[in-house]
């Protein structure tokens, strides 16, 4: 049988020849100070490149305030906005295409990343349970963050479109809006981080409030069929899980829906939700399937996917596009092994997280192998 996985797809005005998206994976690698993508990101992410094939960038924040972990880029200043040219440069060089996240972390942070070691921001005056990554690379419980006051909303809002602009600047080819995975707009979505009582907190609709009104602004910048929002229903990740998902994200798809934009990507419950232990659910509902009649456009599906199980989802229609994480991380030419059905390097997980070189750029490609053997 012809593989799904391996043929084309219409992503918004753009034509991806394949379905295997690199999956935004923070890497905390930017150059100090001031969080700026550097060559050795451009030489990375150009490895990972192929075309036609769709790259989401890491998690990048859109603000000052929206940073929760060492070293991780920004989208928010001009030397920011001119380490990402680089990086869409060598993306394009090779015929891919490249959106980037737009990642406020919400209350996932400490006072030590913030502008003036004030309080993080969060929808409530509510500490996640866990640790926080300091600026100094420790681990200390999460702060009781300070609740946004709702004539502060606005701002945030103009933060997430100058932030798209930004994108736009760099030359990306869209953006993908980060709503998963317990960060500021998922802490919105879901009662357990959100006890507020104006018009963004209470009922499954305000709560649905921030994440629709963010989404019409970036689309307003990019238009919406350039504009992709991540969701993780099922999700546990940093203190997160809405006790009843169904509803909450009923109403949220239904709504994101109207707006006509480009894709939906689903963490799937089978990993965890950033992919930071080796867990494999089993017996868990698939946000893709379960979802996939409320949304029209294209949907992507990711969360510890291997080739049989994504050419199964793609096959089957609940997914069009299939997010790996891990096996891009340590294979650089992912789509090419897949499809030969070749050998997958493994991944070294101390090497996720900062550093240098080393489990970056240097996981070995098919070529390299063979040439080397
Ligand atoms: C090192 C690492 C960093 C990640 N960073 C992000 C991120 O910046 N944004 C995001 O939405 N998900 C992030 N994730 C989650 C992945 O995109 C993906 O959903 C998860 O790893 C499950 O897919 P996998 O099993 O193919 O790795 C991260 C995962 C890992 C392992």
């Amino acid at each position: 049988m012809p593989s799904k996985l391996f043929s084309p797809l219409q992503f918004g005005p753009y034509q991806l020849t394949h379905r295997v998206v690199m999956a935004p994976l923070t890497r905390m690698r930017a150059a100090q100070p001031g969080n700026v993508p550097h060559a050795l990101n451009a030489e990375y992410y150009g490895q990972r490149a192929s075309k036609g094939g769709l790259i989401i960038s890491e998690g990048s924040q859109i603000s000052p305030s929206g940073q929760g972990m060492p070293a991780t880029p920004g989208i928010h200043s001009p030397e920011q906005i001119a380490g990402w040219k680089a990086i869409t440069d060598a993306v394009h060089a090779k015929g891919g295409i490249i959106f980037l996240q737009l990642w406020h972390v919400g209350r996932i942070s400490h006072s030590s990343h913030q502008p003036a070691s004030a309080l993080p921001i969060a929808p409530s005056a509510i500490a996640a349970a866990g640790d926080a990554f300091t600026a100094s690379f420790e681990r200390v419980p999460f702060e009781t963050p300070r609740a946004l006051e709702t004539g502060e909303i606005p701002s945030l809002i103009e933060s997430y479109r100058h932030a798209a602009a930004n994108a736009k600047l760099a030359g990306f080819d869209g953006v993908e809006i980060h709503g998963a995975n317990g960060y500021l707009l998922e802490q919105f979505l879901q009662s357990r981080s959100n006890q507020r009582t104006d018009r963004y907190g209470g009922s499954i609709e305000n709560r649905t409030r921030l994440l629709i009104e963010v989404a019409q602004a970036v689309s307003e910048v990019w238009g919406a069929d350039r504009v992709g929002v991540r969701l993780s229903p099922f999700g546990v990740a940093n203190d997160s899980g809405e006790e009843d998902p169904l509803p909450l994200y009923t109403h949220a798809i239904k709504e994101l829906a109207k707006l006509g934009l480009a894709y939906l990507h689903f963490i799937e419950p089978r990993a965890s939700g950033a992919g930071q232990a080796e867990v494999d659910h089993k017996d868990v509902p698939s946000a893709a399937e379960l979802f996939r009649p409320l949304w029209p456009n294209v949907l992507i599906a990711a969360g510890n996917f291997k080739p049989d199980t994504a050419e199964g989802a793609v096959a089957s229609g609940n997914a069009d596009a299939i997010g790996f994480g891990r096996l891009f991380i340590a294979n650089p030419d992912l789509p090419k092994r897949l499809k030969k059905g070749a050998e997958l390097n493994p991944y070294y997980r101390p090497t996720f997280y900062g550093g240098g070189a080393e489990g970056y750029i240097d996981y070995p490609t098919l070529d390299a192998r063979e040439a080397a053997e």
